[in-house]
């Protein structure tokens, strides 16, 4: 083990003390907190210290915590819990570290950002020449960097893009021609890509960008171990505690699943129930909500979410997520639900944070509610949200759930980016639209569960219109996808 961290972090250009090696063997699992510590340090220096690695420990007590409170952990005396039957494929939702000032931790968040990406781009063919921001002055010819993308402009006179981005070595600004290939693409606030940049031999002349690879989907992912006949059903938006929740939709959606329904073969192998947030529907949310609400306590809300979620057969594994009407720190990444909440809940349903990305049966499954269609539509030309898969294939191939910075999603000042894609799930599935949605982007298949609300005064308002009570079952083992309708809940059938 020795000899394999010391050969690591020679590859990786860095040399490590003898004391911070040993401090690294005394640890259970080395190798993976050598490569935390290599994508958390704070410097760029050649040395690795003891005291990197003691700052890692201390970090590391915190973040190793988090998934305990992912789980929505139970009491200290409350029943023991059985093994869950879904795996936490990250480390999810990490917990700010007490004493951080802000300014501190949202450069932190950036960096590991920057550095998770530009370790996703590192190596690729199609970035030759690659450098630092700093060393593309002074060159001459075919150049690539990785940056953030700061600002991006057009000119008035000419229509030029020009677009800003930032490394940890400093600035530039690169020029799109009007109607060069490069300006095919969106370029978002705050995001990471590689860009292959011809630089000018004359001074004073800004490097042109040719091409632009952003970290995306890889081409081939690795095989599942997913067989049998095992299916998933995705939900979202149950709005529990609204006047317009659908509960004659919700009971045909529980006869569906006794079996008393369409399909019941199909029903009979749904295993796993995830609900991709908006829980409840909370209360201040928005404007007058109080005219909206049914249920005008938010604990009673979710004592009604634990009455509906129990009407479920209590043989499915149900994971819920929070969303932006829940009762959770708004901030993503959003916590699970307390406790207090998640105790009110049946024992088959495990509160996760959002997002979350776990395995059923061996397929990953990365549950996001989609609180930034809210930033991404209106940056996105062409995007709506009658079309959210088309946003959610921008996110893949941005490798981010929410790039945008100081919009409308509230971002937590985590030293992780914990709203990175890592790693790339076989179905993605949102919420937060009310519209019902599938599609497919290089092996995964996308998914907008629909909601359990009807149109509310709110919704009319701003002029989105919901497709609720769809239902999608996906069959595990081959990604196969049925959806079923419970709109008109005397006449339950699979959707065209
Ligand atoms: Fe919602
Ligand atoms: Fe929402």
């Amino acid at each position: 083990m020795r000899e394999a961290l010391v050969r690591y972090f020679e590859e990786n250009q860095r040399l490590i003390e003898a004391e911070a090696l040993s401090l690294l063997l005394s640890q259970p699992e080395p190798l993976r907190l050598s490569r935390r510590l290599l994508e958390e340090s704070e410097t760029n220096g050649p040395f690795v210290t003891r005291g990197m690695v003691e700052r890692m420990l201390t970090l590391g007590e915190l973040t190793l915590r988090a998934p305990a409170m992912a789980f929505g952990a139970r009491p200290a005396d409350g029943p023991a819990e059985p093994p869950p039957p879904y795996r936490l494929l990250n480390e999810g939702f990490a917990p700010g570290i007490a004493g951080r000032k802000p300014l501190e931790a949202y450069q932190g968040l950036f960096h590991h950002r920057y550095r998770t990406v530009q370790r996703w781009l590192k190596g690729r063919p199609d970035l030759p020449n690659l450098v630092s921001i700093k060393d593309l002055r002074g060159r001459e010819g075919t150049a690539s960097v990785i940056g953030i993308v700061r600002e991006v402009r057009v000119t008035s006179e000419k229509k030029h893009t020009l677009l800003a981005i930032d490394d940890e070595t400093g600035s530039v600004e690169l020029l799109l021609p009007r109607d060069s290939p490069a300006t095919r693409t969106t370029y978002l606030l705050d995001e990471v890509l590689g860009l292959t940049v011809s630089v000018p031999r004359e001074s004073g002349r800004l490097p042109v960008v040719r091409a632009v690879h952003r970290p995306d989907v890889p081409a081939t992912r690795p095989a599942r171990s997913t067989t049998g006949s095992s299916r998933a059903l995705f939900l979202s938006d149950l709005h529990i505690g609204s006047r317009s929740f659908l509960g004659e939709s919700w009971s045909a959606l529980a006869a569906f699943l006794r079996g008393e329904g369409p399909e019941p073969e199909i029903a009979a192998e749904i295993r796993h129930v995830v609900v991709a947030g908006d829980l409840v529907d909370g209360i201040g949310i928005y404007p007058h909500q109080e005219r909206d609400l049914a249920i005008h306590d938010i604990v009673e809300q979710y004592v009604e979410l634990g009455r509906r979620l129990s009407e479920l057969p209590a043989r499915l594994n149900v994971i819920v997520i929070p969303g932006n009407h829940d009762a959770v720190c708004p901030a993503e990444p959003q916590p699970a639900l307390p406790a207090e909440l998640a105790n009110l809940l049946p024992t088959n349903v495990r509160a996760l944070g959002n997002p979350s990305i776990f395995s059923l049966d061996g397929t990953a499954v990365g549950a996001y509610h989609g609180r930034s269609f809210d930033d991404l539509i209106p940056a996105m030309p062409g995007a709506s949200y009658a079309r959210p898969t088309d946003v959610m294939k921008g996110m893949l191939s941005m490798r981010h759930l929410a790039p945008i910075y100081g919009g409308r999603t509230p971002i937590a000042p985590l030293p992780r980016d914990g709203l990175l894609i890592d790693p790339v799930p076989d179905i993605f599935v949102t919420g937060h639209a009310h519209t019902f949605g599938a599609d497919r982007y290089r092996g995964v298949l996308l998914l907008n569960a629909s909601t359990w609300q009807a149109e509310t005064e709110y919704q009319r308002m701003r002029n989105i219109t919901p497709i609720p009570a769809r239902a999608a079952v996906v069959k595990l083992a081959d990604l196969s996808l049925t959806a079923f309708d419970f709109s008109e809940p005397g006449r339950a059938a699979v959707a065209a």
